[in-house]
């Protein structure tokens, strides 16, 4: 098993565990814990976070693999 897993939420955003830092276009970090949330709609005013948004927007996906 992978030390760190992505995994798409229904309807909402990518929940990711594990070891993982995240960085903008200029490489700076943003500060995050062991399991953090990206958005996956594009409606957050905390990009790359997902800050609940998809539910307001009716955000719509249930990918499986
Ligand atoms: S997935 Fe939650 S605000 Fe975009």
């Amino acid at each position: 098993m992978a030390d760190t897993t992505i995994k798409l939420l229904d309807d909402g955003p990518y929940l990711v565990s594990g070891s993982v830092e995240v960085q903008d276009a200029e490489g700076k970090r943003f500060a995050t814990g062991d399991q953090i949330a990206l958005c996956r709609c594009g409606h957050s005013a905390n990009k790359p976070f997902c800050d609940g948004a998809h539910k307001a927007n009716a955000f719509k996906d249930a990918t499986r693999a």
